[in-house]
């Protein structure tokens, strides 16, 4: 192998290491979700339950017009929850169960949500688009 290949060669080596890096993070999951197996319709029901509407501006929910966080408008397809969060179901799954142990000290309070109520919640988010 000549001296030229072999730096190409060791180029190209770096380049894939850098793309699996790169690639590692799914970002596939935060516009479909589409094998998500919550339920989306009771998750609407435990929304309304669990006064989500006082804090967040929320498509589709009665009187859900907080803005004490943000508008969960097109959430599904949000890159990031949070600013920092990747958005894949099962991220958001434990963002609902317990935001504070995602991210200690920011302002969405852990409220004793169950994980099945968090998956059915996060089935519904997913419909917003
Ligand atoms: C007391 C107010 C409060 C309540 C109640 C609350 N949240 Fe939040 N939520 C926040 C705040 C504040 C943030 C922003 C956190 C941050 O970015 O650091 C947030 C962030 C989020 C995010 C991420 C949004 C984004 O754009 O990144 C989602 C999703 C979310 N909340 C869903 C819910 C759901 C579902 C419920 C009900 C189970 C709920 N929240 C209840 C205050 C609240």
């Amino acid at each position: 192998m000549g001296d030229k290949t072999a730096i190409l060669m060791r180029r190209l080596l770096v380049l894939l290491c850098l793309g699996s890096v790169l690639t590692g993070y799914d970002n596939t999951a935060a516009s479909g979700a589409q094998d998500f197996d919550g339920n989306s319709r009771r998750g609407a029901d435990l929304v309304k339950q669990y006064g989500c509407g006082g804090c967040h501006e929320i498509p589709g929910i009665a009187n859900a017009d907080g803005n004490v966080g943000p508008s969960l408008r097109r959430i599904a397809t949000r890159t990031y929850i949070a600013g920092f969060i990747q958005n894949t179901p099962d991220n958001m799954t434990f963002w609902i169960e317990d935001p504070q142990r995602m991210l200690p000290g920011n302002a969405m309070p852990s409220s004793g949500i169950s994980q099945d109520d968090a998956r059915d919640i996060s089935a519904f988010l997913y419909t917003l688009k």
